[in-house]
């Protein structure tokens, strides 16, 4: 086995899971704004890859935007202090906003990235996030489009990565490797 690669567990969501469940999503969402024109706003880099199969799925007129954020904190855990490191190209104001990520852990950065955005005046926010980790204290974040429950273990590929490994992986794995929780 290629070295890094020893630190893949099992797989929690195959390509084929995420294929299935993003054409649902989409198909959900084109009925939510059919009469509505979406901003999606990736949250960069881990929704890249979601955001891209997302998007190809809809099959309704939208615009899209990416903004680059970062936490601090451990690697495998966030501090809920956000930071802007690339913010969005377009103004919010009247526009009906949805944020595309790749995973909800304590939700922490998800409240800021939605206090932040509400600030902009937009006429609708609700998030769509990939993944949804199961039983941890969430600072209270509805996700009103969740892909999947998963249990509460760090996961790489699909985007998501450790310390920028893995995210070119077209499977979710649980990471297995030091520093893993
Ligand atoms: P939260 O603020 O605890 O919800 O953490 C959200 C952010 O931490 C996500 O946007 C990811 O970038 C990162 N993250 C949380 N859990 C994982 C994981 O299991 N694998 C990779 N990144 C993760
Ligand atoms: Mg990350």
């Amino acid at each position: 086995m290629r070295e890094g690669y020893e630190h893949l567990g099992e797989i929690v969501v195959s390509e084929e899971d995420i294929r299935k469940r993003t054409a649902e999503l989409a198909a959900e969402l084109a009925a939510d704004y059919s009469e509505r024109v979406p901003l999606l706003v990736g949250v960069l880099k881990g929704a890249l890859i979601f955001m891209g199969d997302l998007i190809r799925e809809l099959d309704i007129p939208l615009e899209i935007d990416m903004m680059a954020i970062s936490s601090y904190g451990s690697a495998t855990s966030t501090s809920g202090v956000v930071r802007i490191i690339k913010d969005l190209d377009t103004d919010l104001t009247d526009r009906h906003v949805l944020i595309v990520e790749d995973i909800v852990d304590s939700g922490l950065t998800l409240s800021y990235l939605k206090r932040s955005l509400l600030a902009r005046n937009p006429a609708s926010l609700e998030v769509c996030a990939l993944l949804v980790k199961d039983g941890v204290r969430r600072a209270d974040q509805e996700v009103r489009y969740a892909g999947f429950h998963i249990p509460p273990r760090f996961v790489v590929g699909y985007g998501l990565d450790m310390n920028e490994r893995y995210r070119n992986l077209r499977d979710v794995y649980i990471y297995t490797g030091p520093e893993a929780s």
